[in-house]
C-alpha cells in the first residue's frame, strides 16, 4: 500500500481503488495497522457504493447494524426530515467520538461522500492520543484518576439550547455512561476522552477542565481537516481521534454514508 502523508497524521492511500478493496488478501490487515499507526486512511474519490463499503467494512472487523436504514450496515448521514436520525446529527459540528454513549465504542468508522453541500460541510480531526501526551507529567499525575459524566442532554443541549419541556423529559429518560478522563488501552498507548458529550467531572459541577484539554488538543496546527469530492472514502481510529463536521448550509442535500466497526474495547 503506497501511502503520503495528510499533515499532523492520518495518510492517502494512493494505489487503492474499488475492486482492490475486496481482492487484496493483505489489505485489511494492512488498512489495520496503517489505521492505529496514522489514525486516518483517505482513498479519493474511490465511489465505492453501499455494497463495497460494507463487504470491505466487514473484511476489517464485526459492523454495527442500524435497522432503520435501507442497508442496515451503511447509516445515511443527512438533515433530509425523512432521515430517521436527522435530530440527532444537529451536534456533529462538536467535537466528539463516535458511541461515547455505549459502554463499548466503535472501533473505527468508514466514511464516505455521496452528495456534498456546495461550501463548507469538511470533516476535522483531531488526536486524543496527543491530547494525552500534550500533558506535563504533572497534570498525568493528577488527572489519572479522574472519573467523567457523559450524557445524552449534554450532547443535545448544544444543539438545542433552549429545550422544551418534552425535550428535557426525553433526554432525561437516556442512559448516562460513566467513563474514566485517560483511557489506558490493550495496546499500552494512553489517551482523553472529551468531546461533546462529556458532561462534567464527577466530583465537580464544571467542564472548564474537559474545555481546557480539549481547546490544547484541537489548535488548527493539531488538526487534520478533510474536504471532500464526492466518492471519496475515510476511514478513521475511533478510538484514538475526535471528530467534527464543519457547518454548511443544511438546507442543501448533503449525504455521506457511514459504516461503522464495532469496538471491543472498553474504555478503562
Ligand atoms: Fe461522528
Amino acid at each position: 500500500m503506497r501511502t503520503r502523508s495528510l499533515g499532523p497524521f492520518g495518510v492517502e492511500v494512493l494505489d487503492v481503488d474499488a475492486s482492490r478493496l475486496l481482492e487484496d488478501d493483505d489489505l485489511p490487515g494492512a488498512c489495520l495497522e496503517a489505521l492505529e499507526e496514522h489514525g486516518v486512511l483517505l482513498f479519493r474519490e474511490l465511489h465505492a457504493d453501499d455494497a463495497v463499503q460494507a463487504a470491505f467494512g466487514r473484511r476489517l472487523g464485526e459492523l454495527v447494524r442500524f435497522p432503520a436504514y435501507a442497508n442496515p450496515e451503511v447509516m445515511e448521514i443527512s438533515f433530509d426530515p425523512a432521515n430517521p436520525n436527522a435530530e440527532y446529527f444537529a451536534s456533529n459540528d462538536y467535537w466528539h467520538i463516535d458511541g461515547a454513549m455505549d459502554a463499548i465504542p466503535a472501533k473505527a468508522a468508514l466514511l464516505s461522500a455521496r452528495v456534498l453541500a456546495s461550501e463548507g460541510g469538511e470533516t476535522e480531526f483531531a488526536s486524543t492520543y496527543t491530547a494525552y501526551d500534550l500533558l506535563s507529567d504533572r497534570e498525568k499525575a493528577d488527572y489519572a484518576d479522574l472519573r467523567v459524566l457523559h450524557t445524552f442532554e449534554a450532547v443535545q443541549r448544544r444543539a438545542y439550547p433552549e429545550p422544551t419541556p418534552e425535550q428535557l423529559a426525553e433526554w432525561a429518560s437516556r442512559k448516562v455512561r460513566e467513563h474514566p478522563l485517560v483511557w489506558s488501552h490493550a495496546s499500552g498507548r494512553r489517551s482523553l476522552v472529551f468531546g461533546v458529550t462529556a458532561s462534567h467531572v464527577i466530583g465537580t459541577d464544571s467542564r472548564e477542565l474537559l474545555d481546557e484539554l480539549e481547546a490544547r488538543a484541537t489548535t488548527p496546527d493539531r488538526v487534520l481537516r478533510h474536504a471532500w469530492s464526492v466518492g471519496d472514502l475515510v476511514i478513521w481510529d475511533n478510538r484514538g481521534l475526535v471528530h467534527r463536521a464543519c457547518p454548511f448550509d443544511r438546507t442543501e442535500p448533503r449525504r455521506m454514508h457511514r459504516t461503522t466497526l464495532r469496538g471491543d474495547e472498553p474504555i478503562s
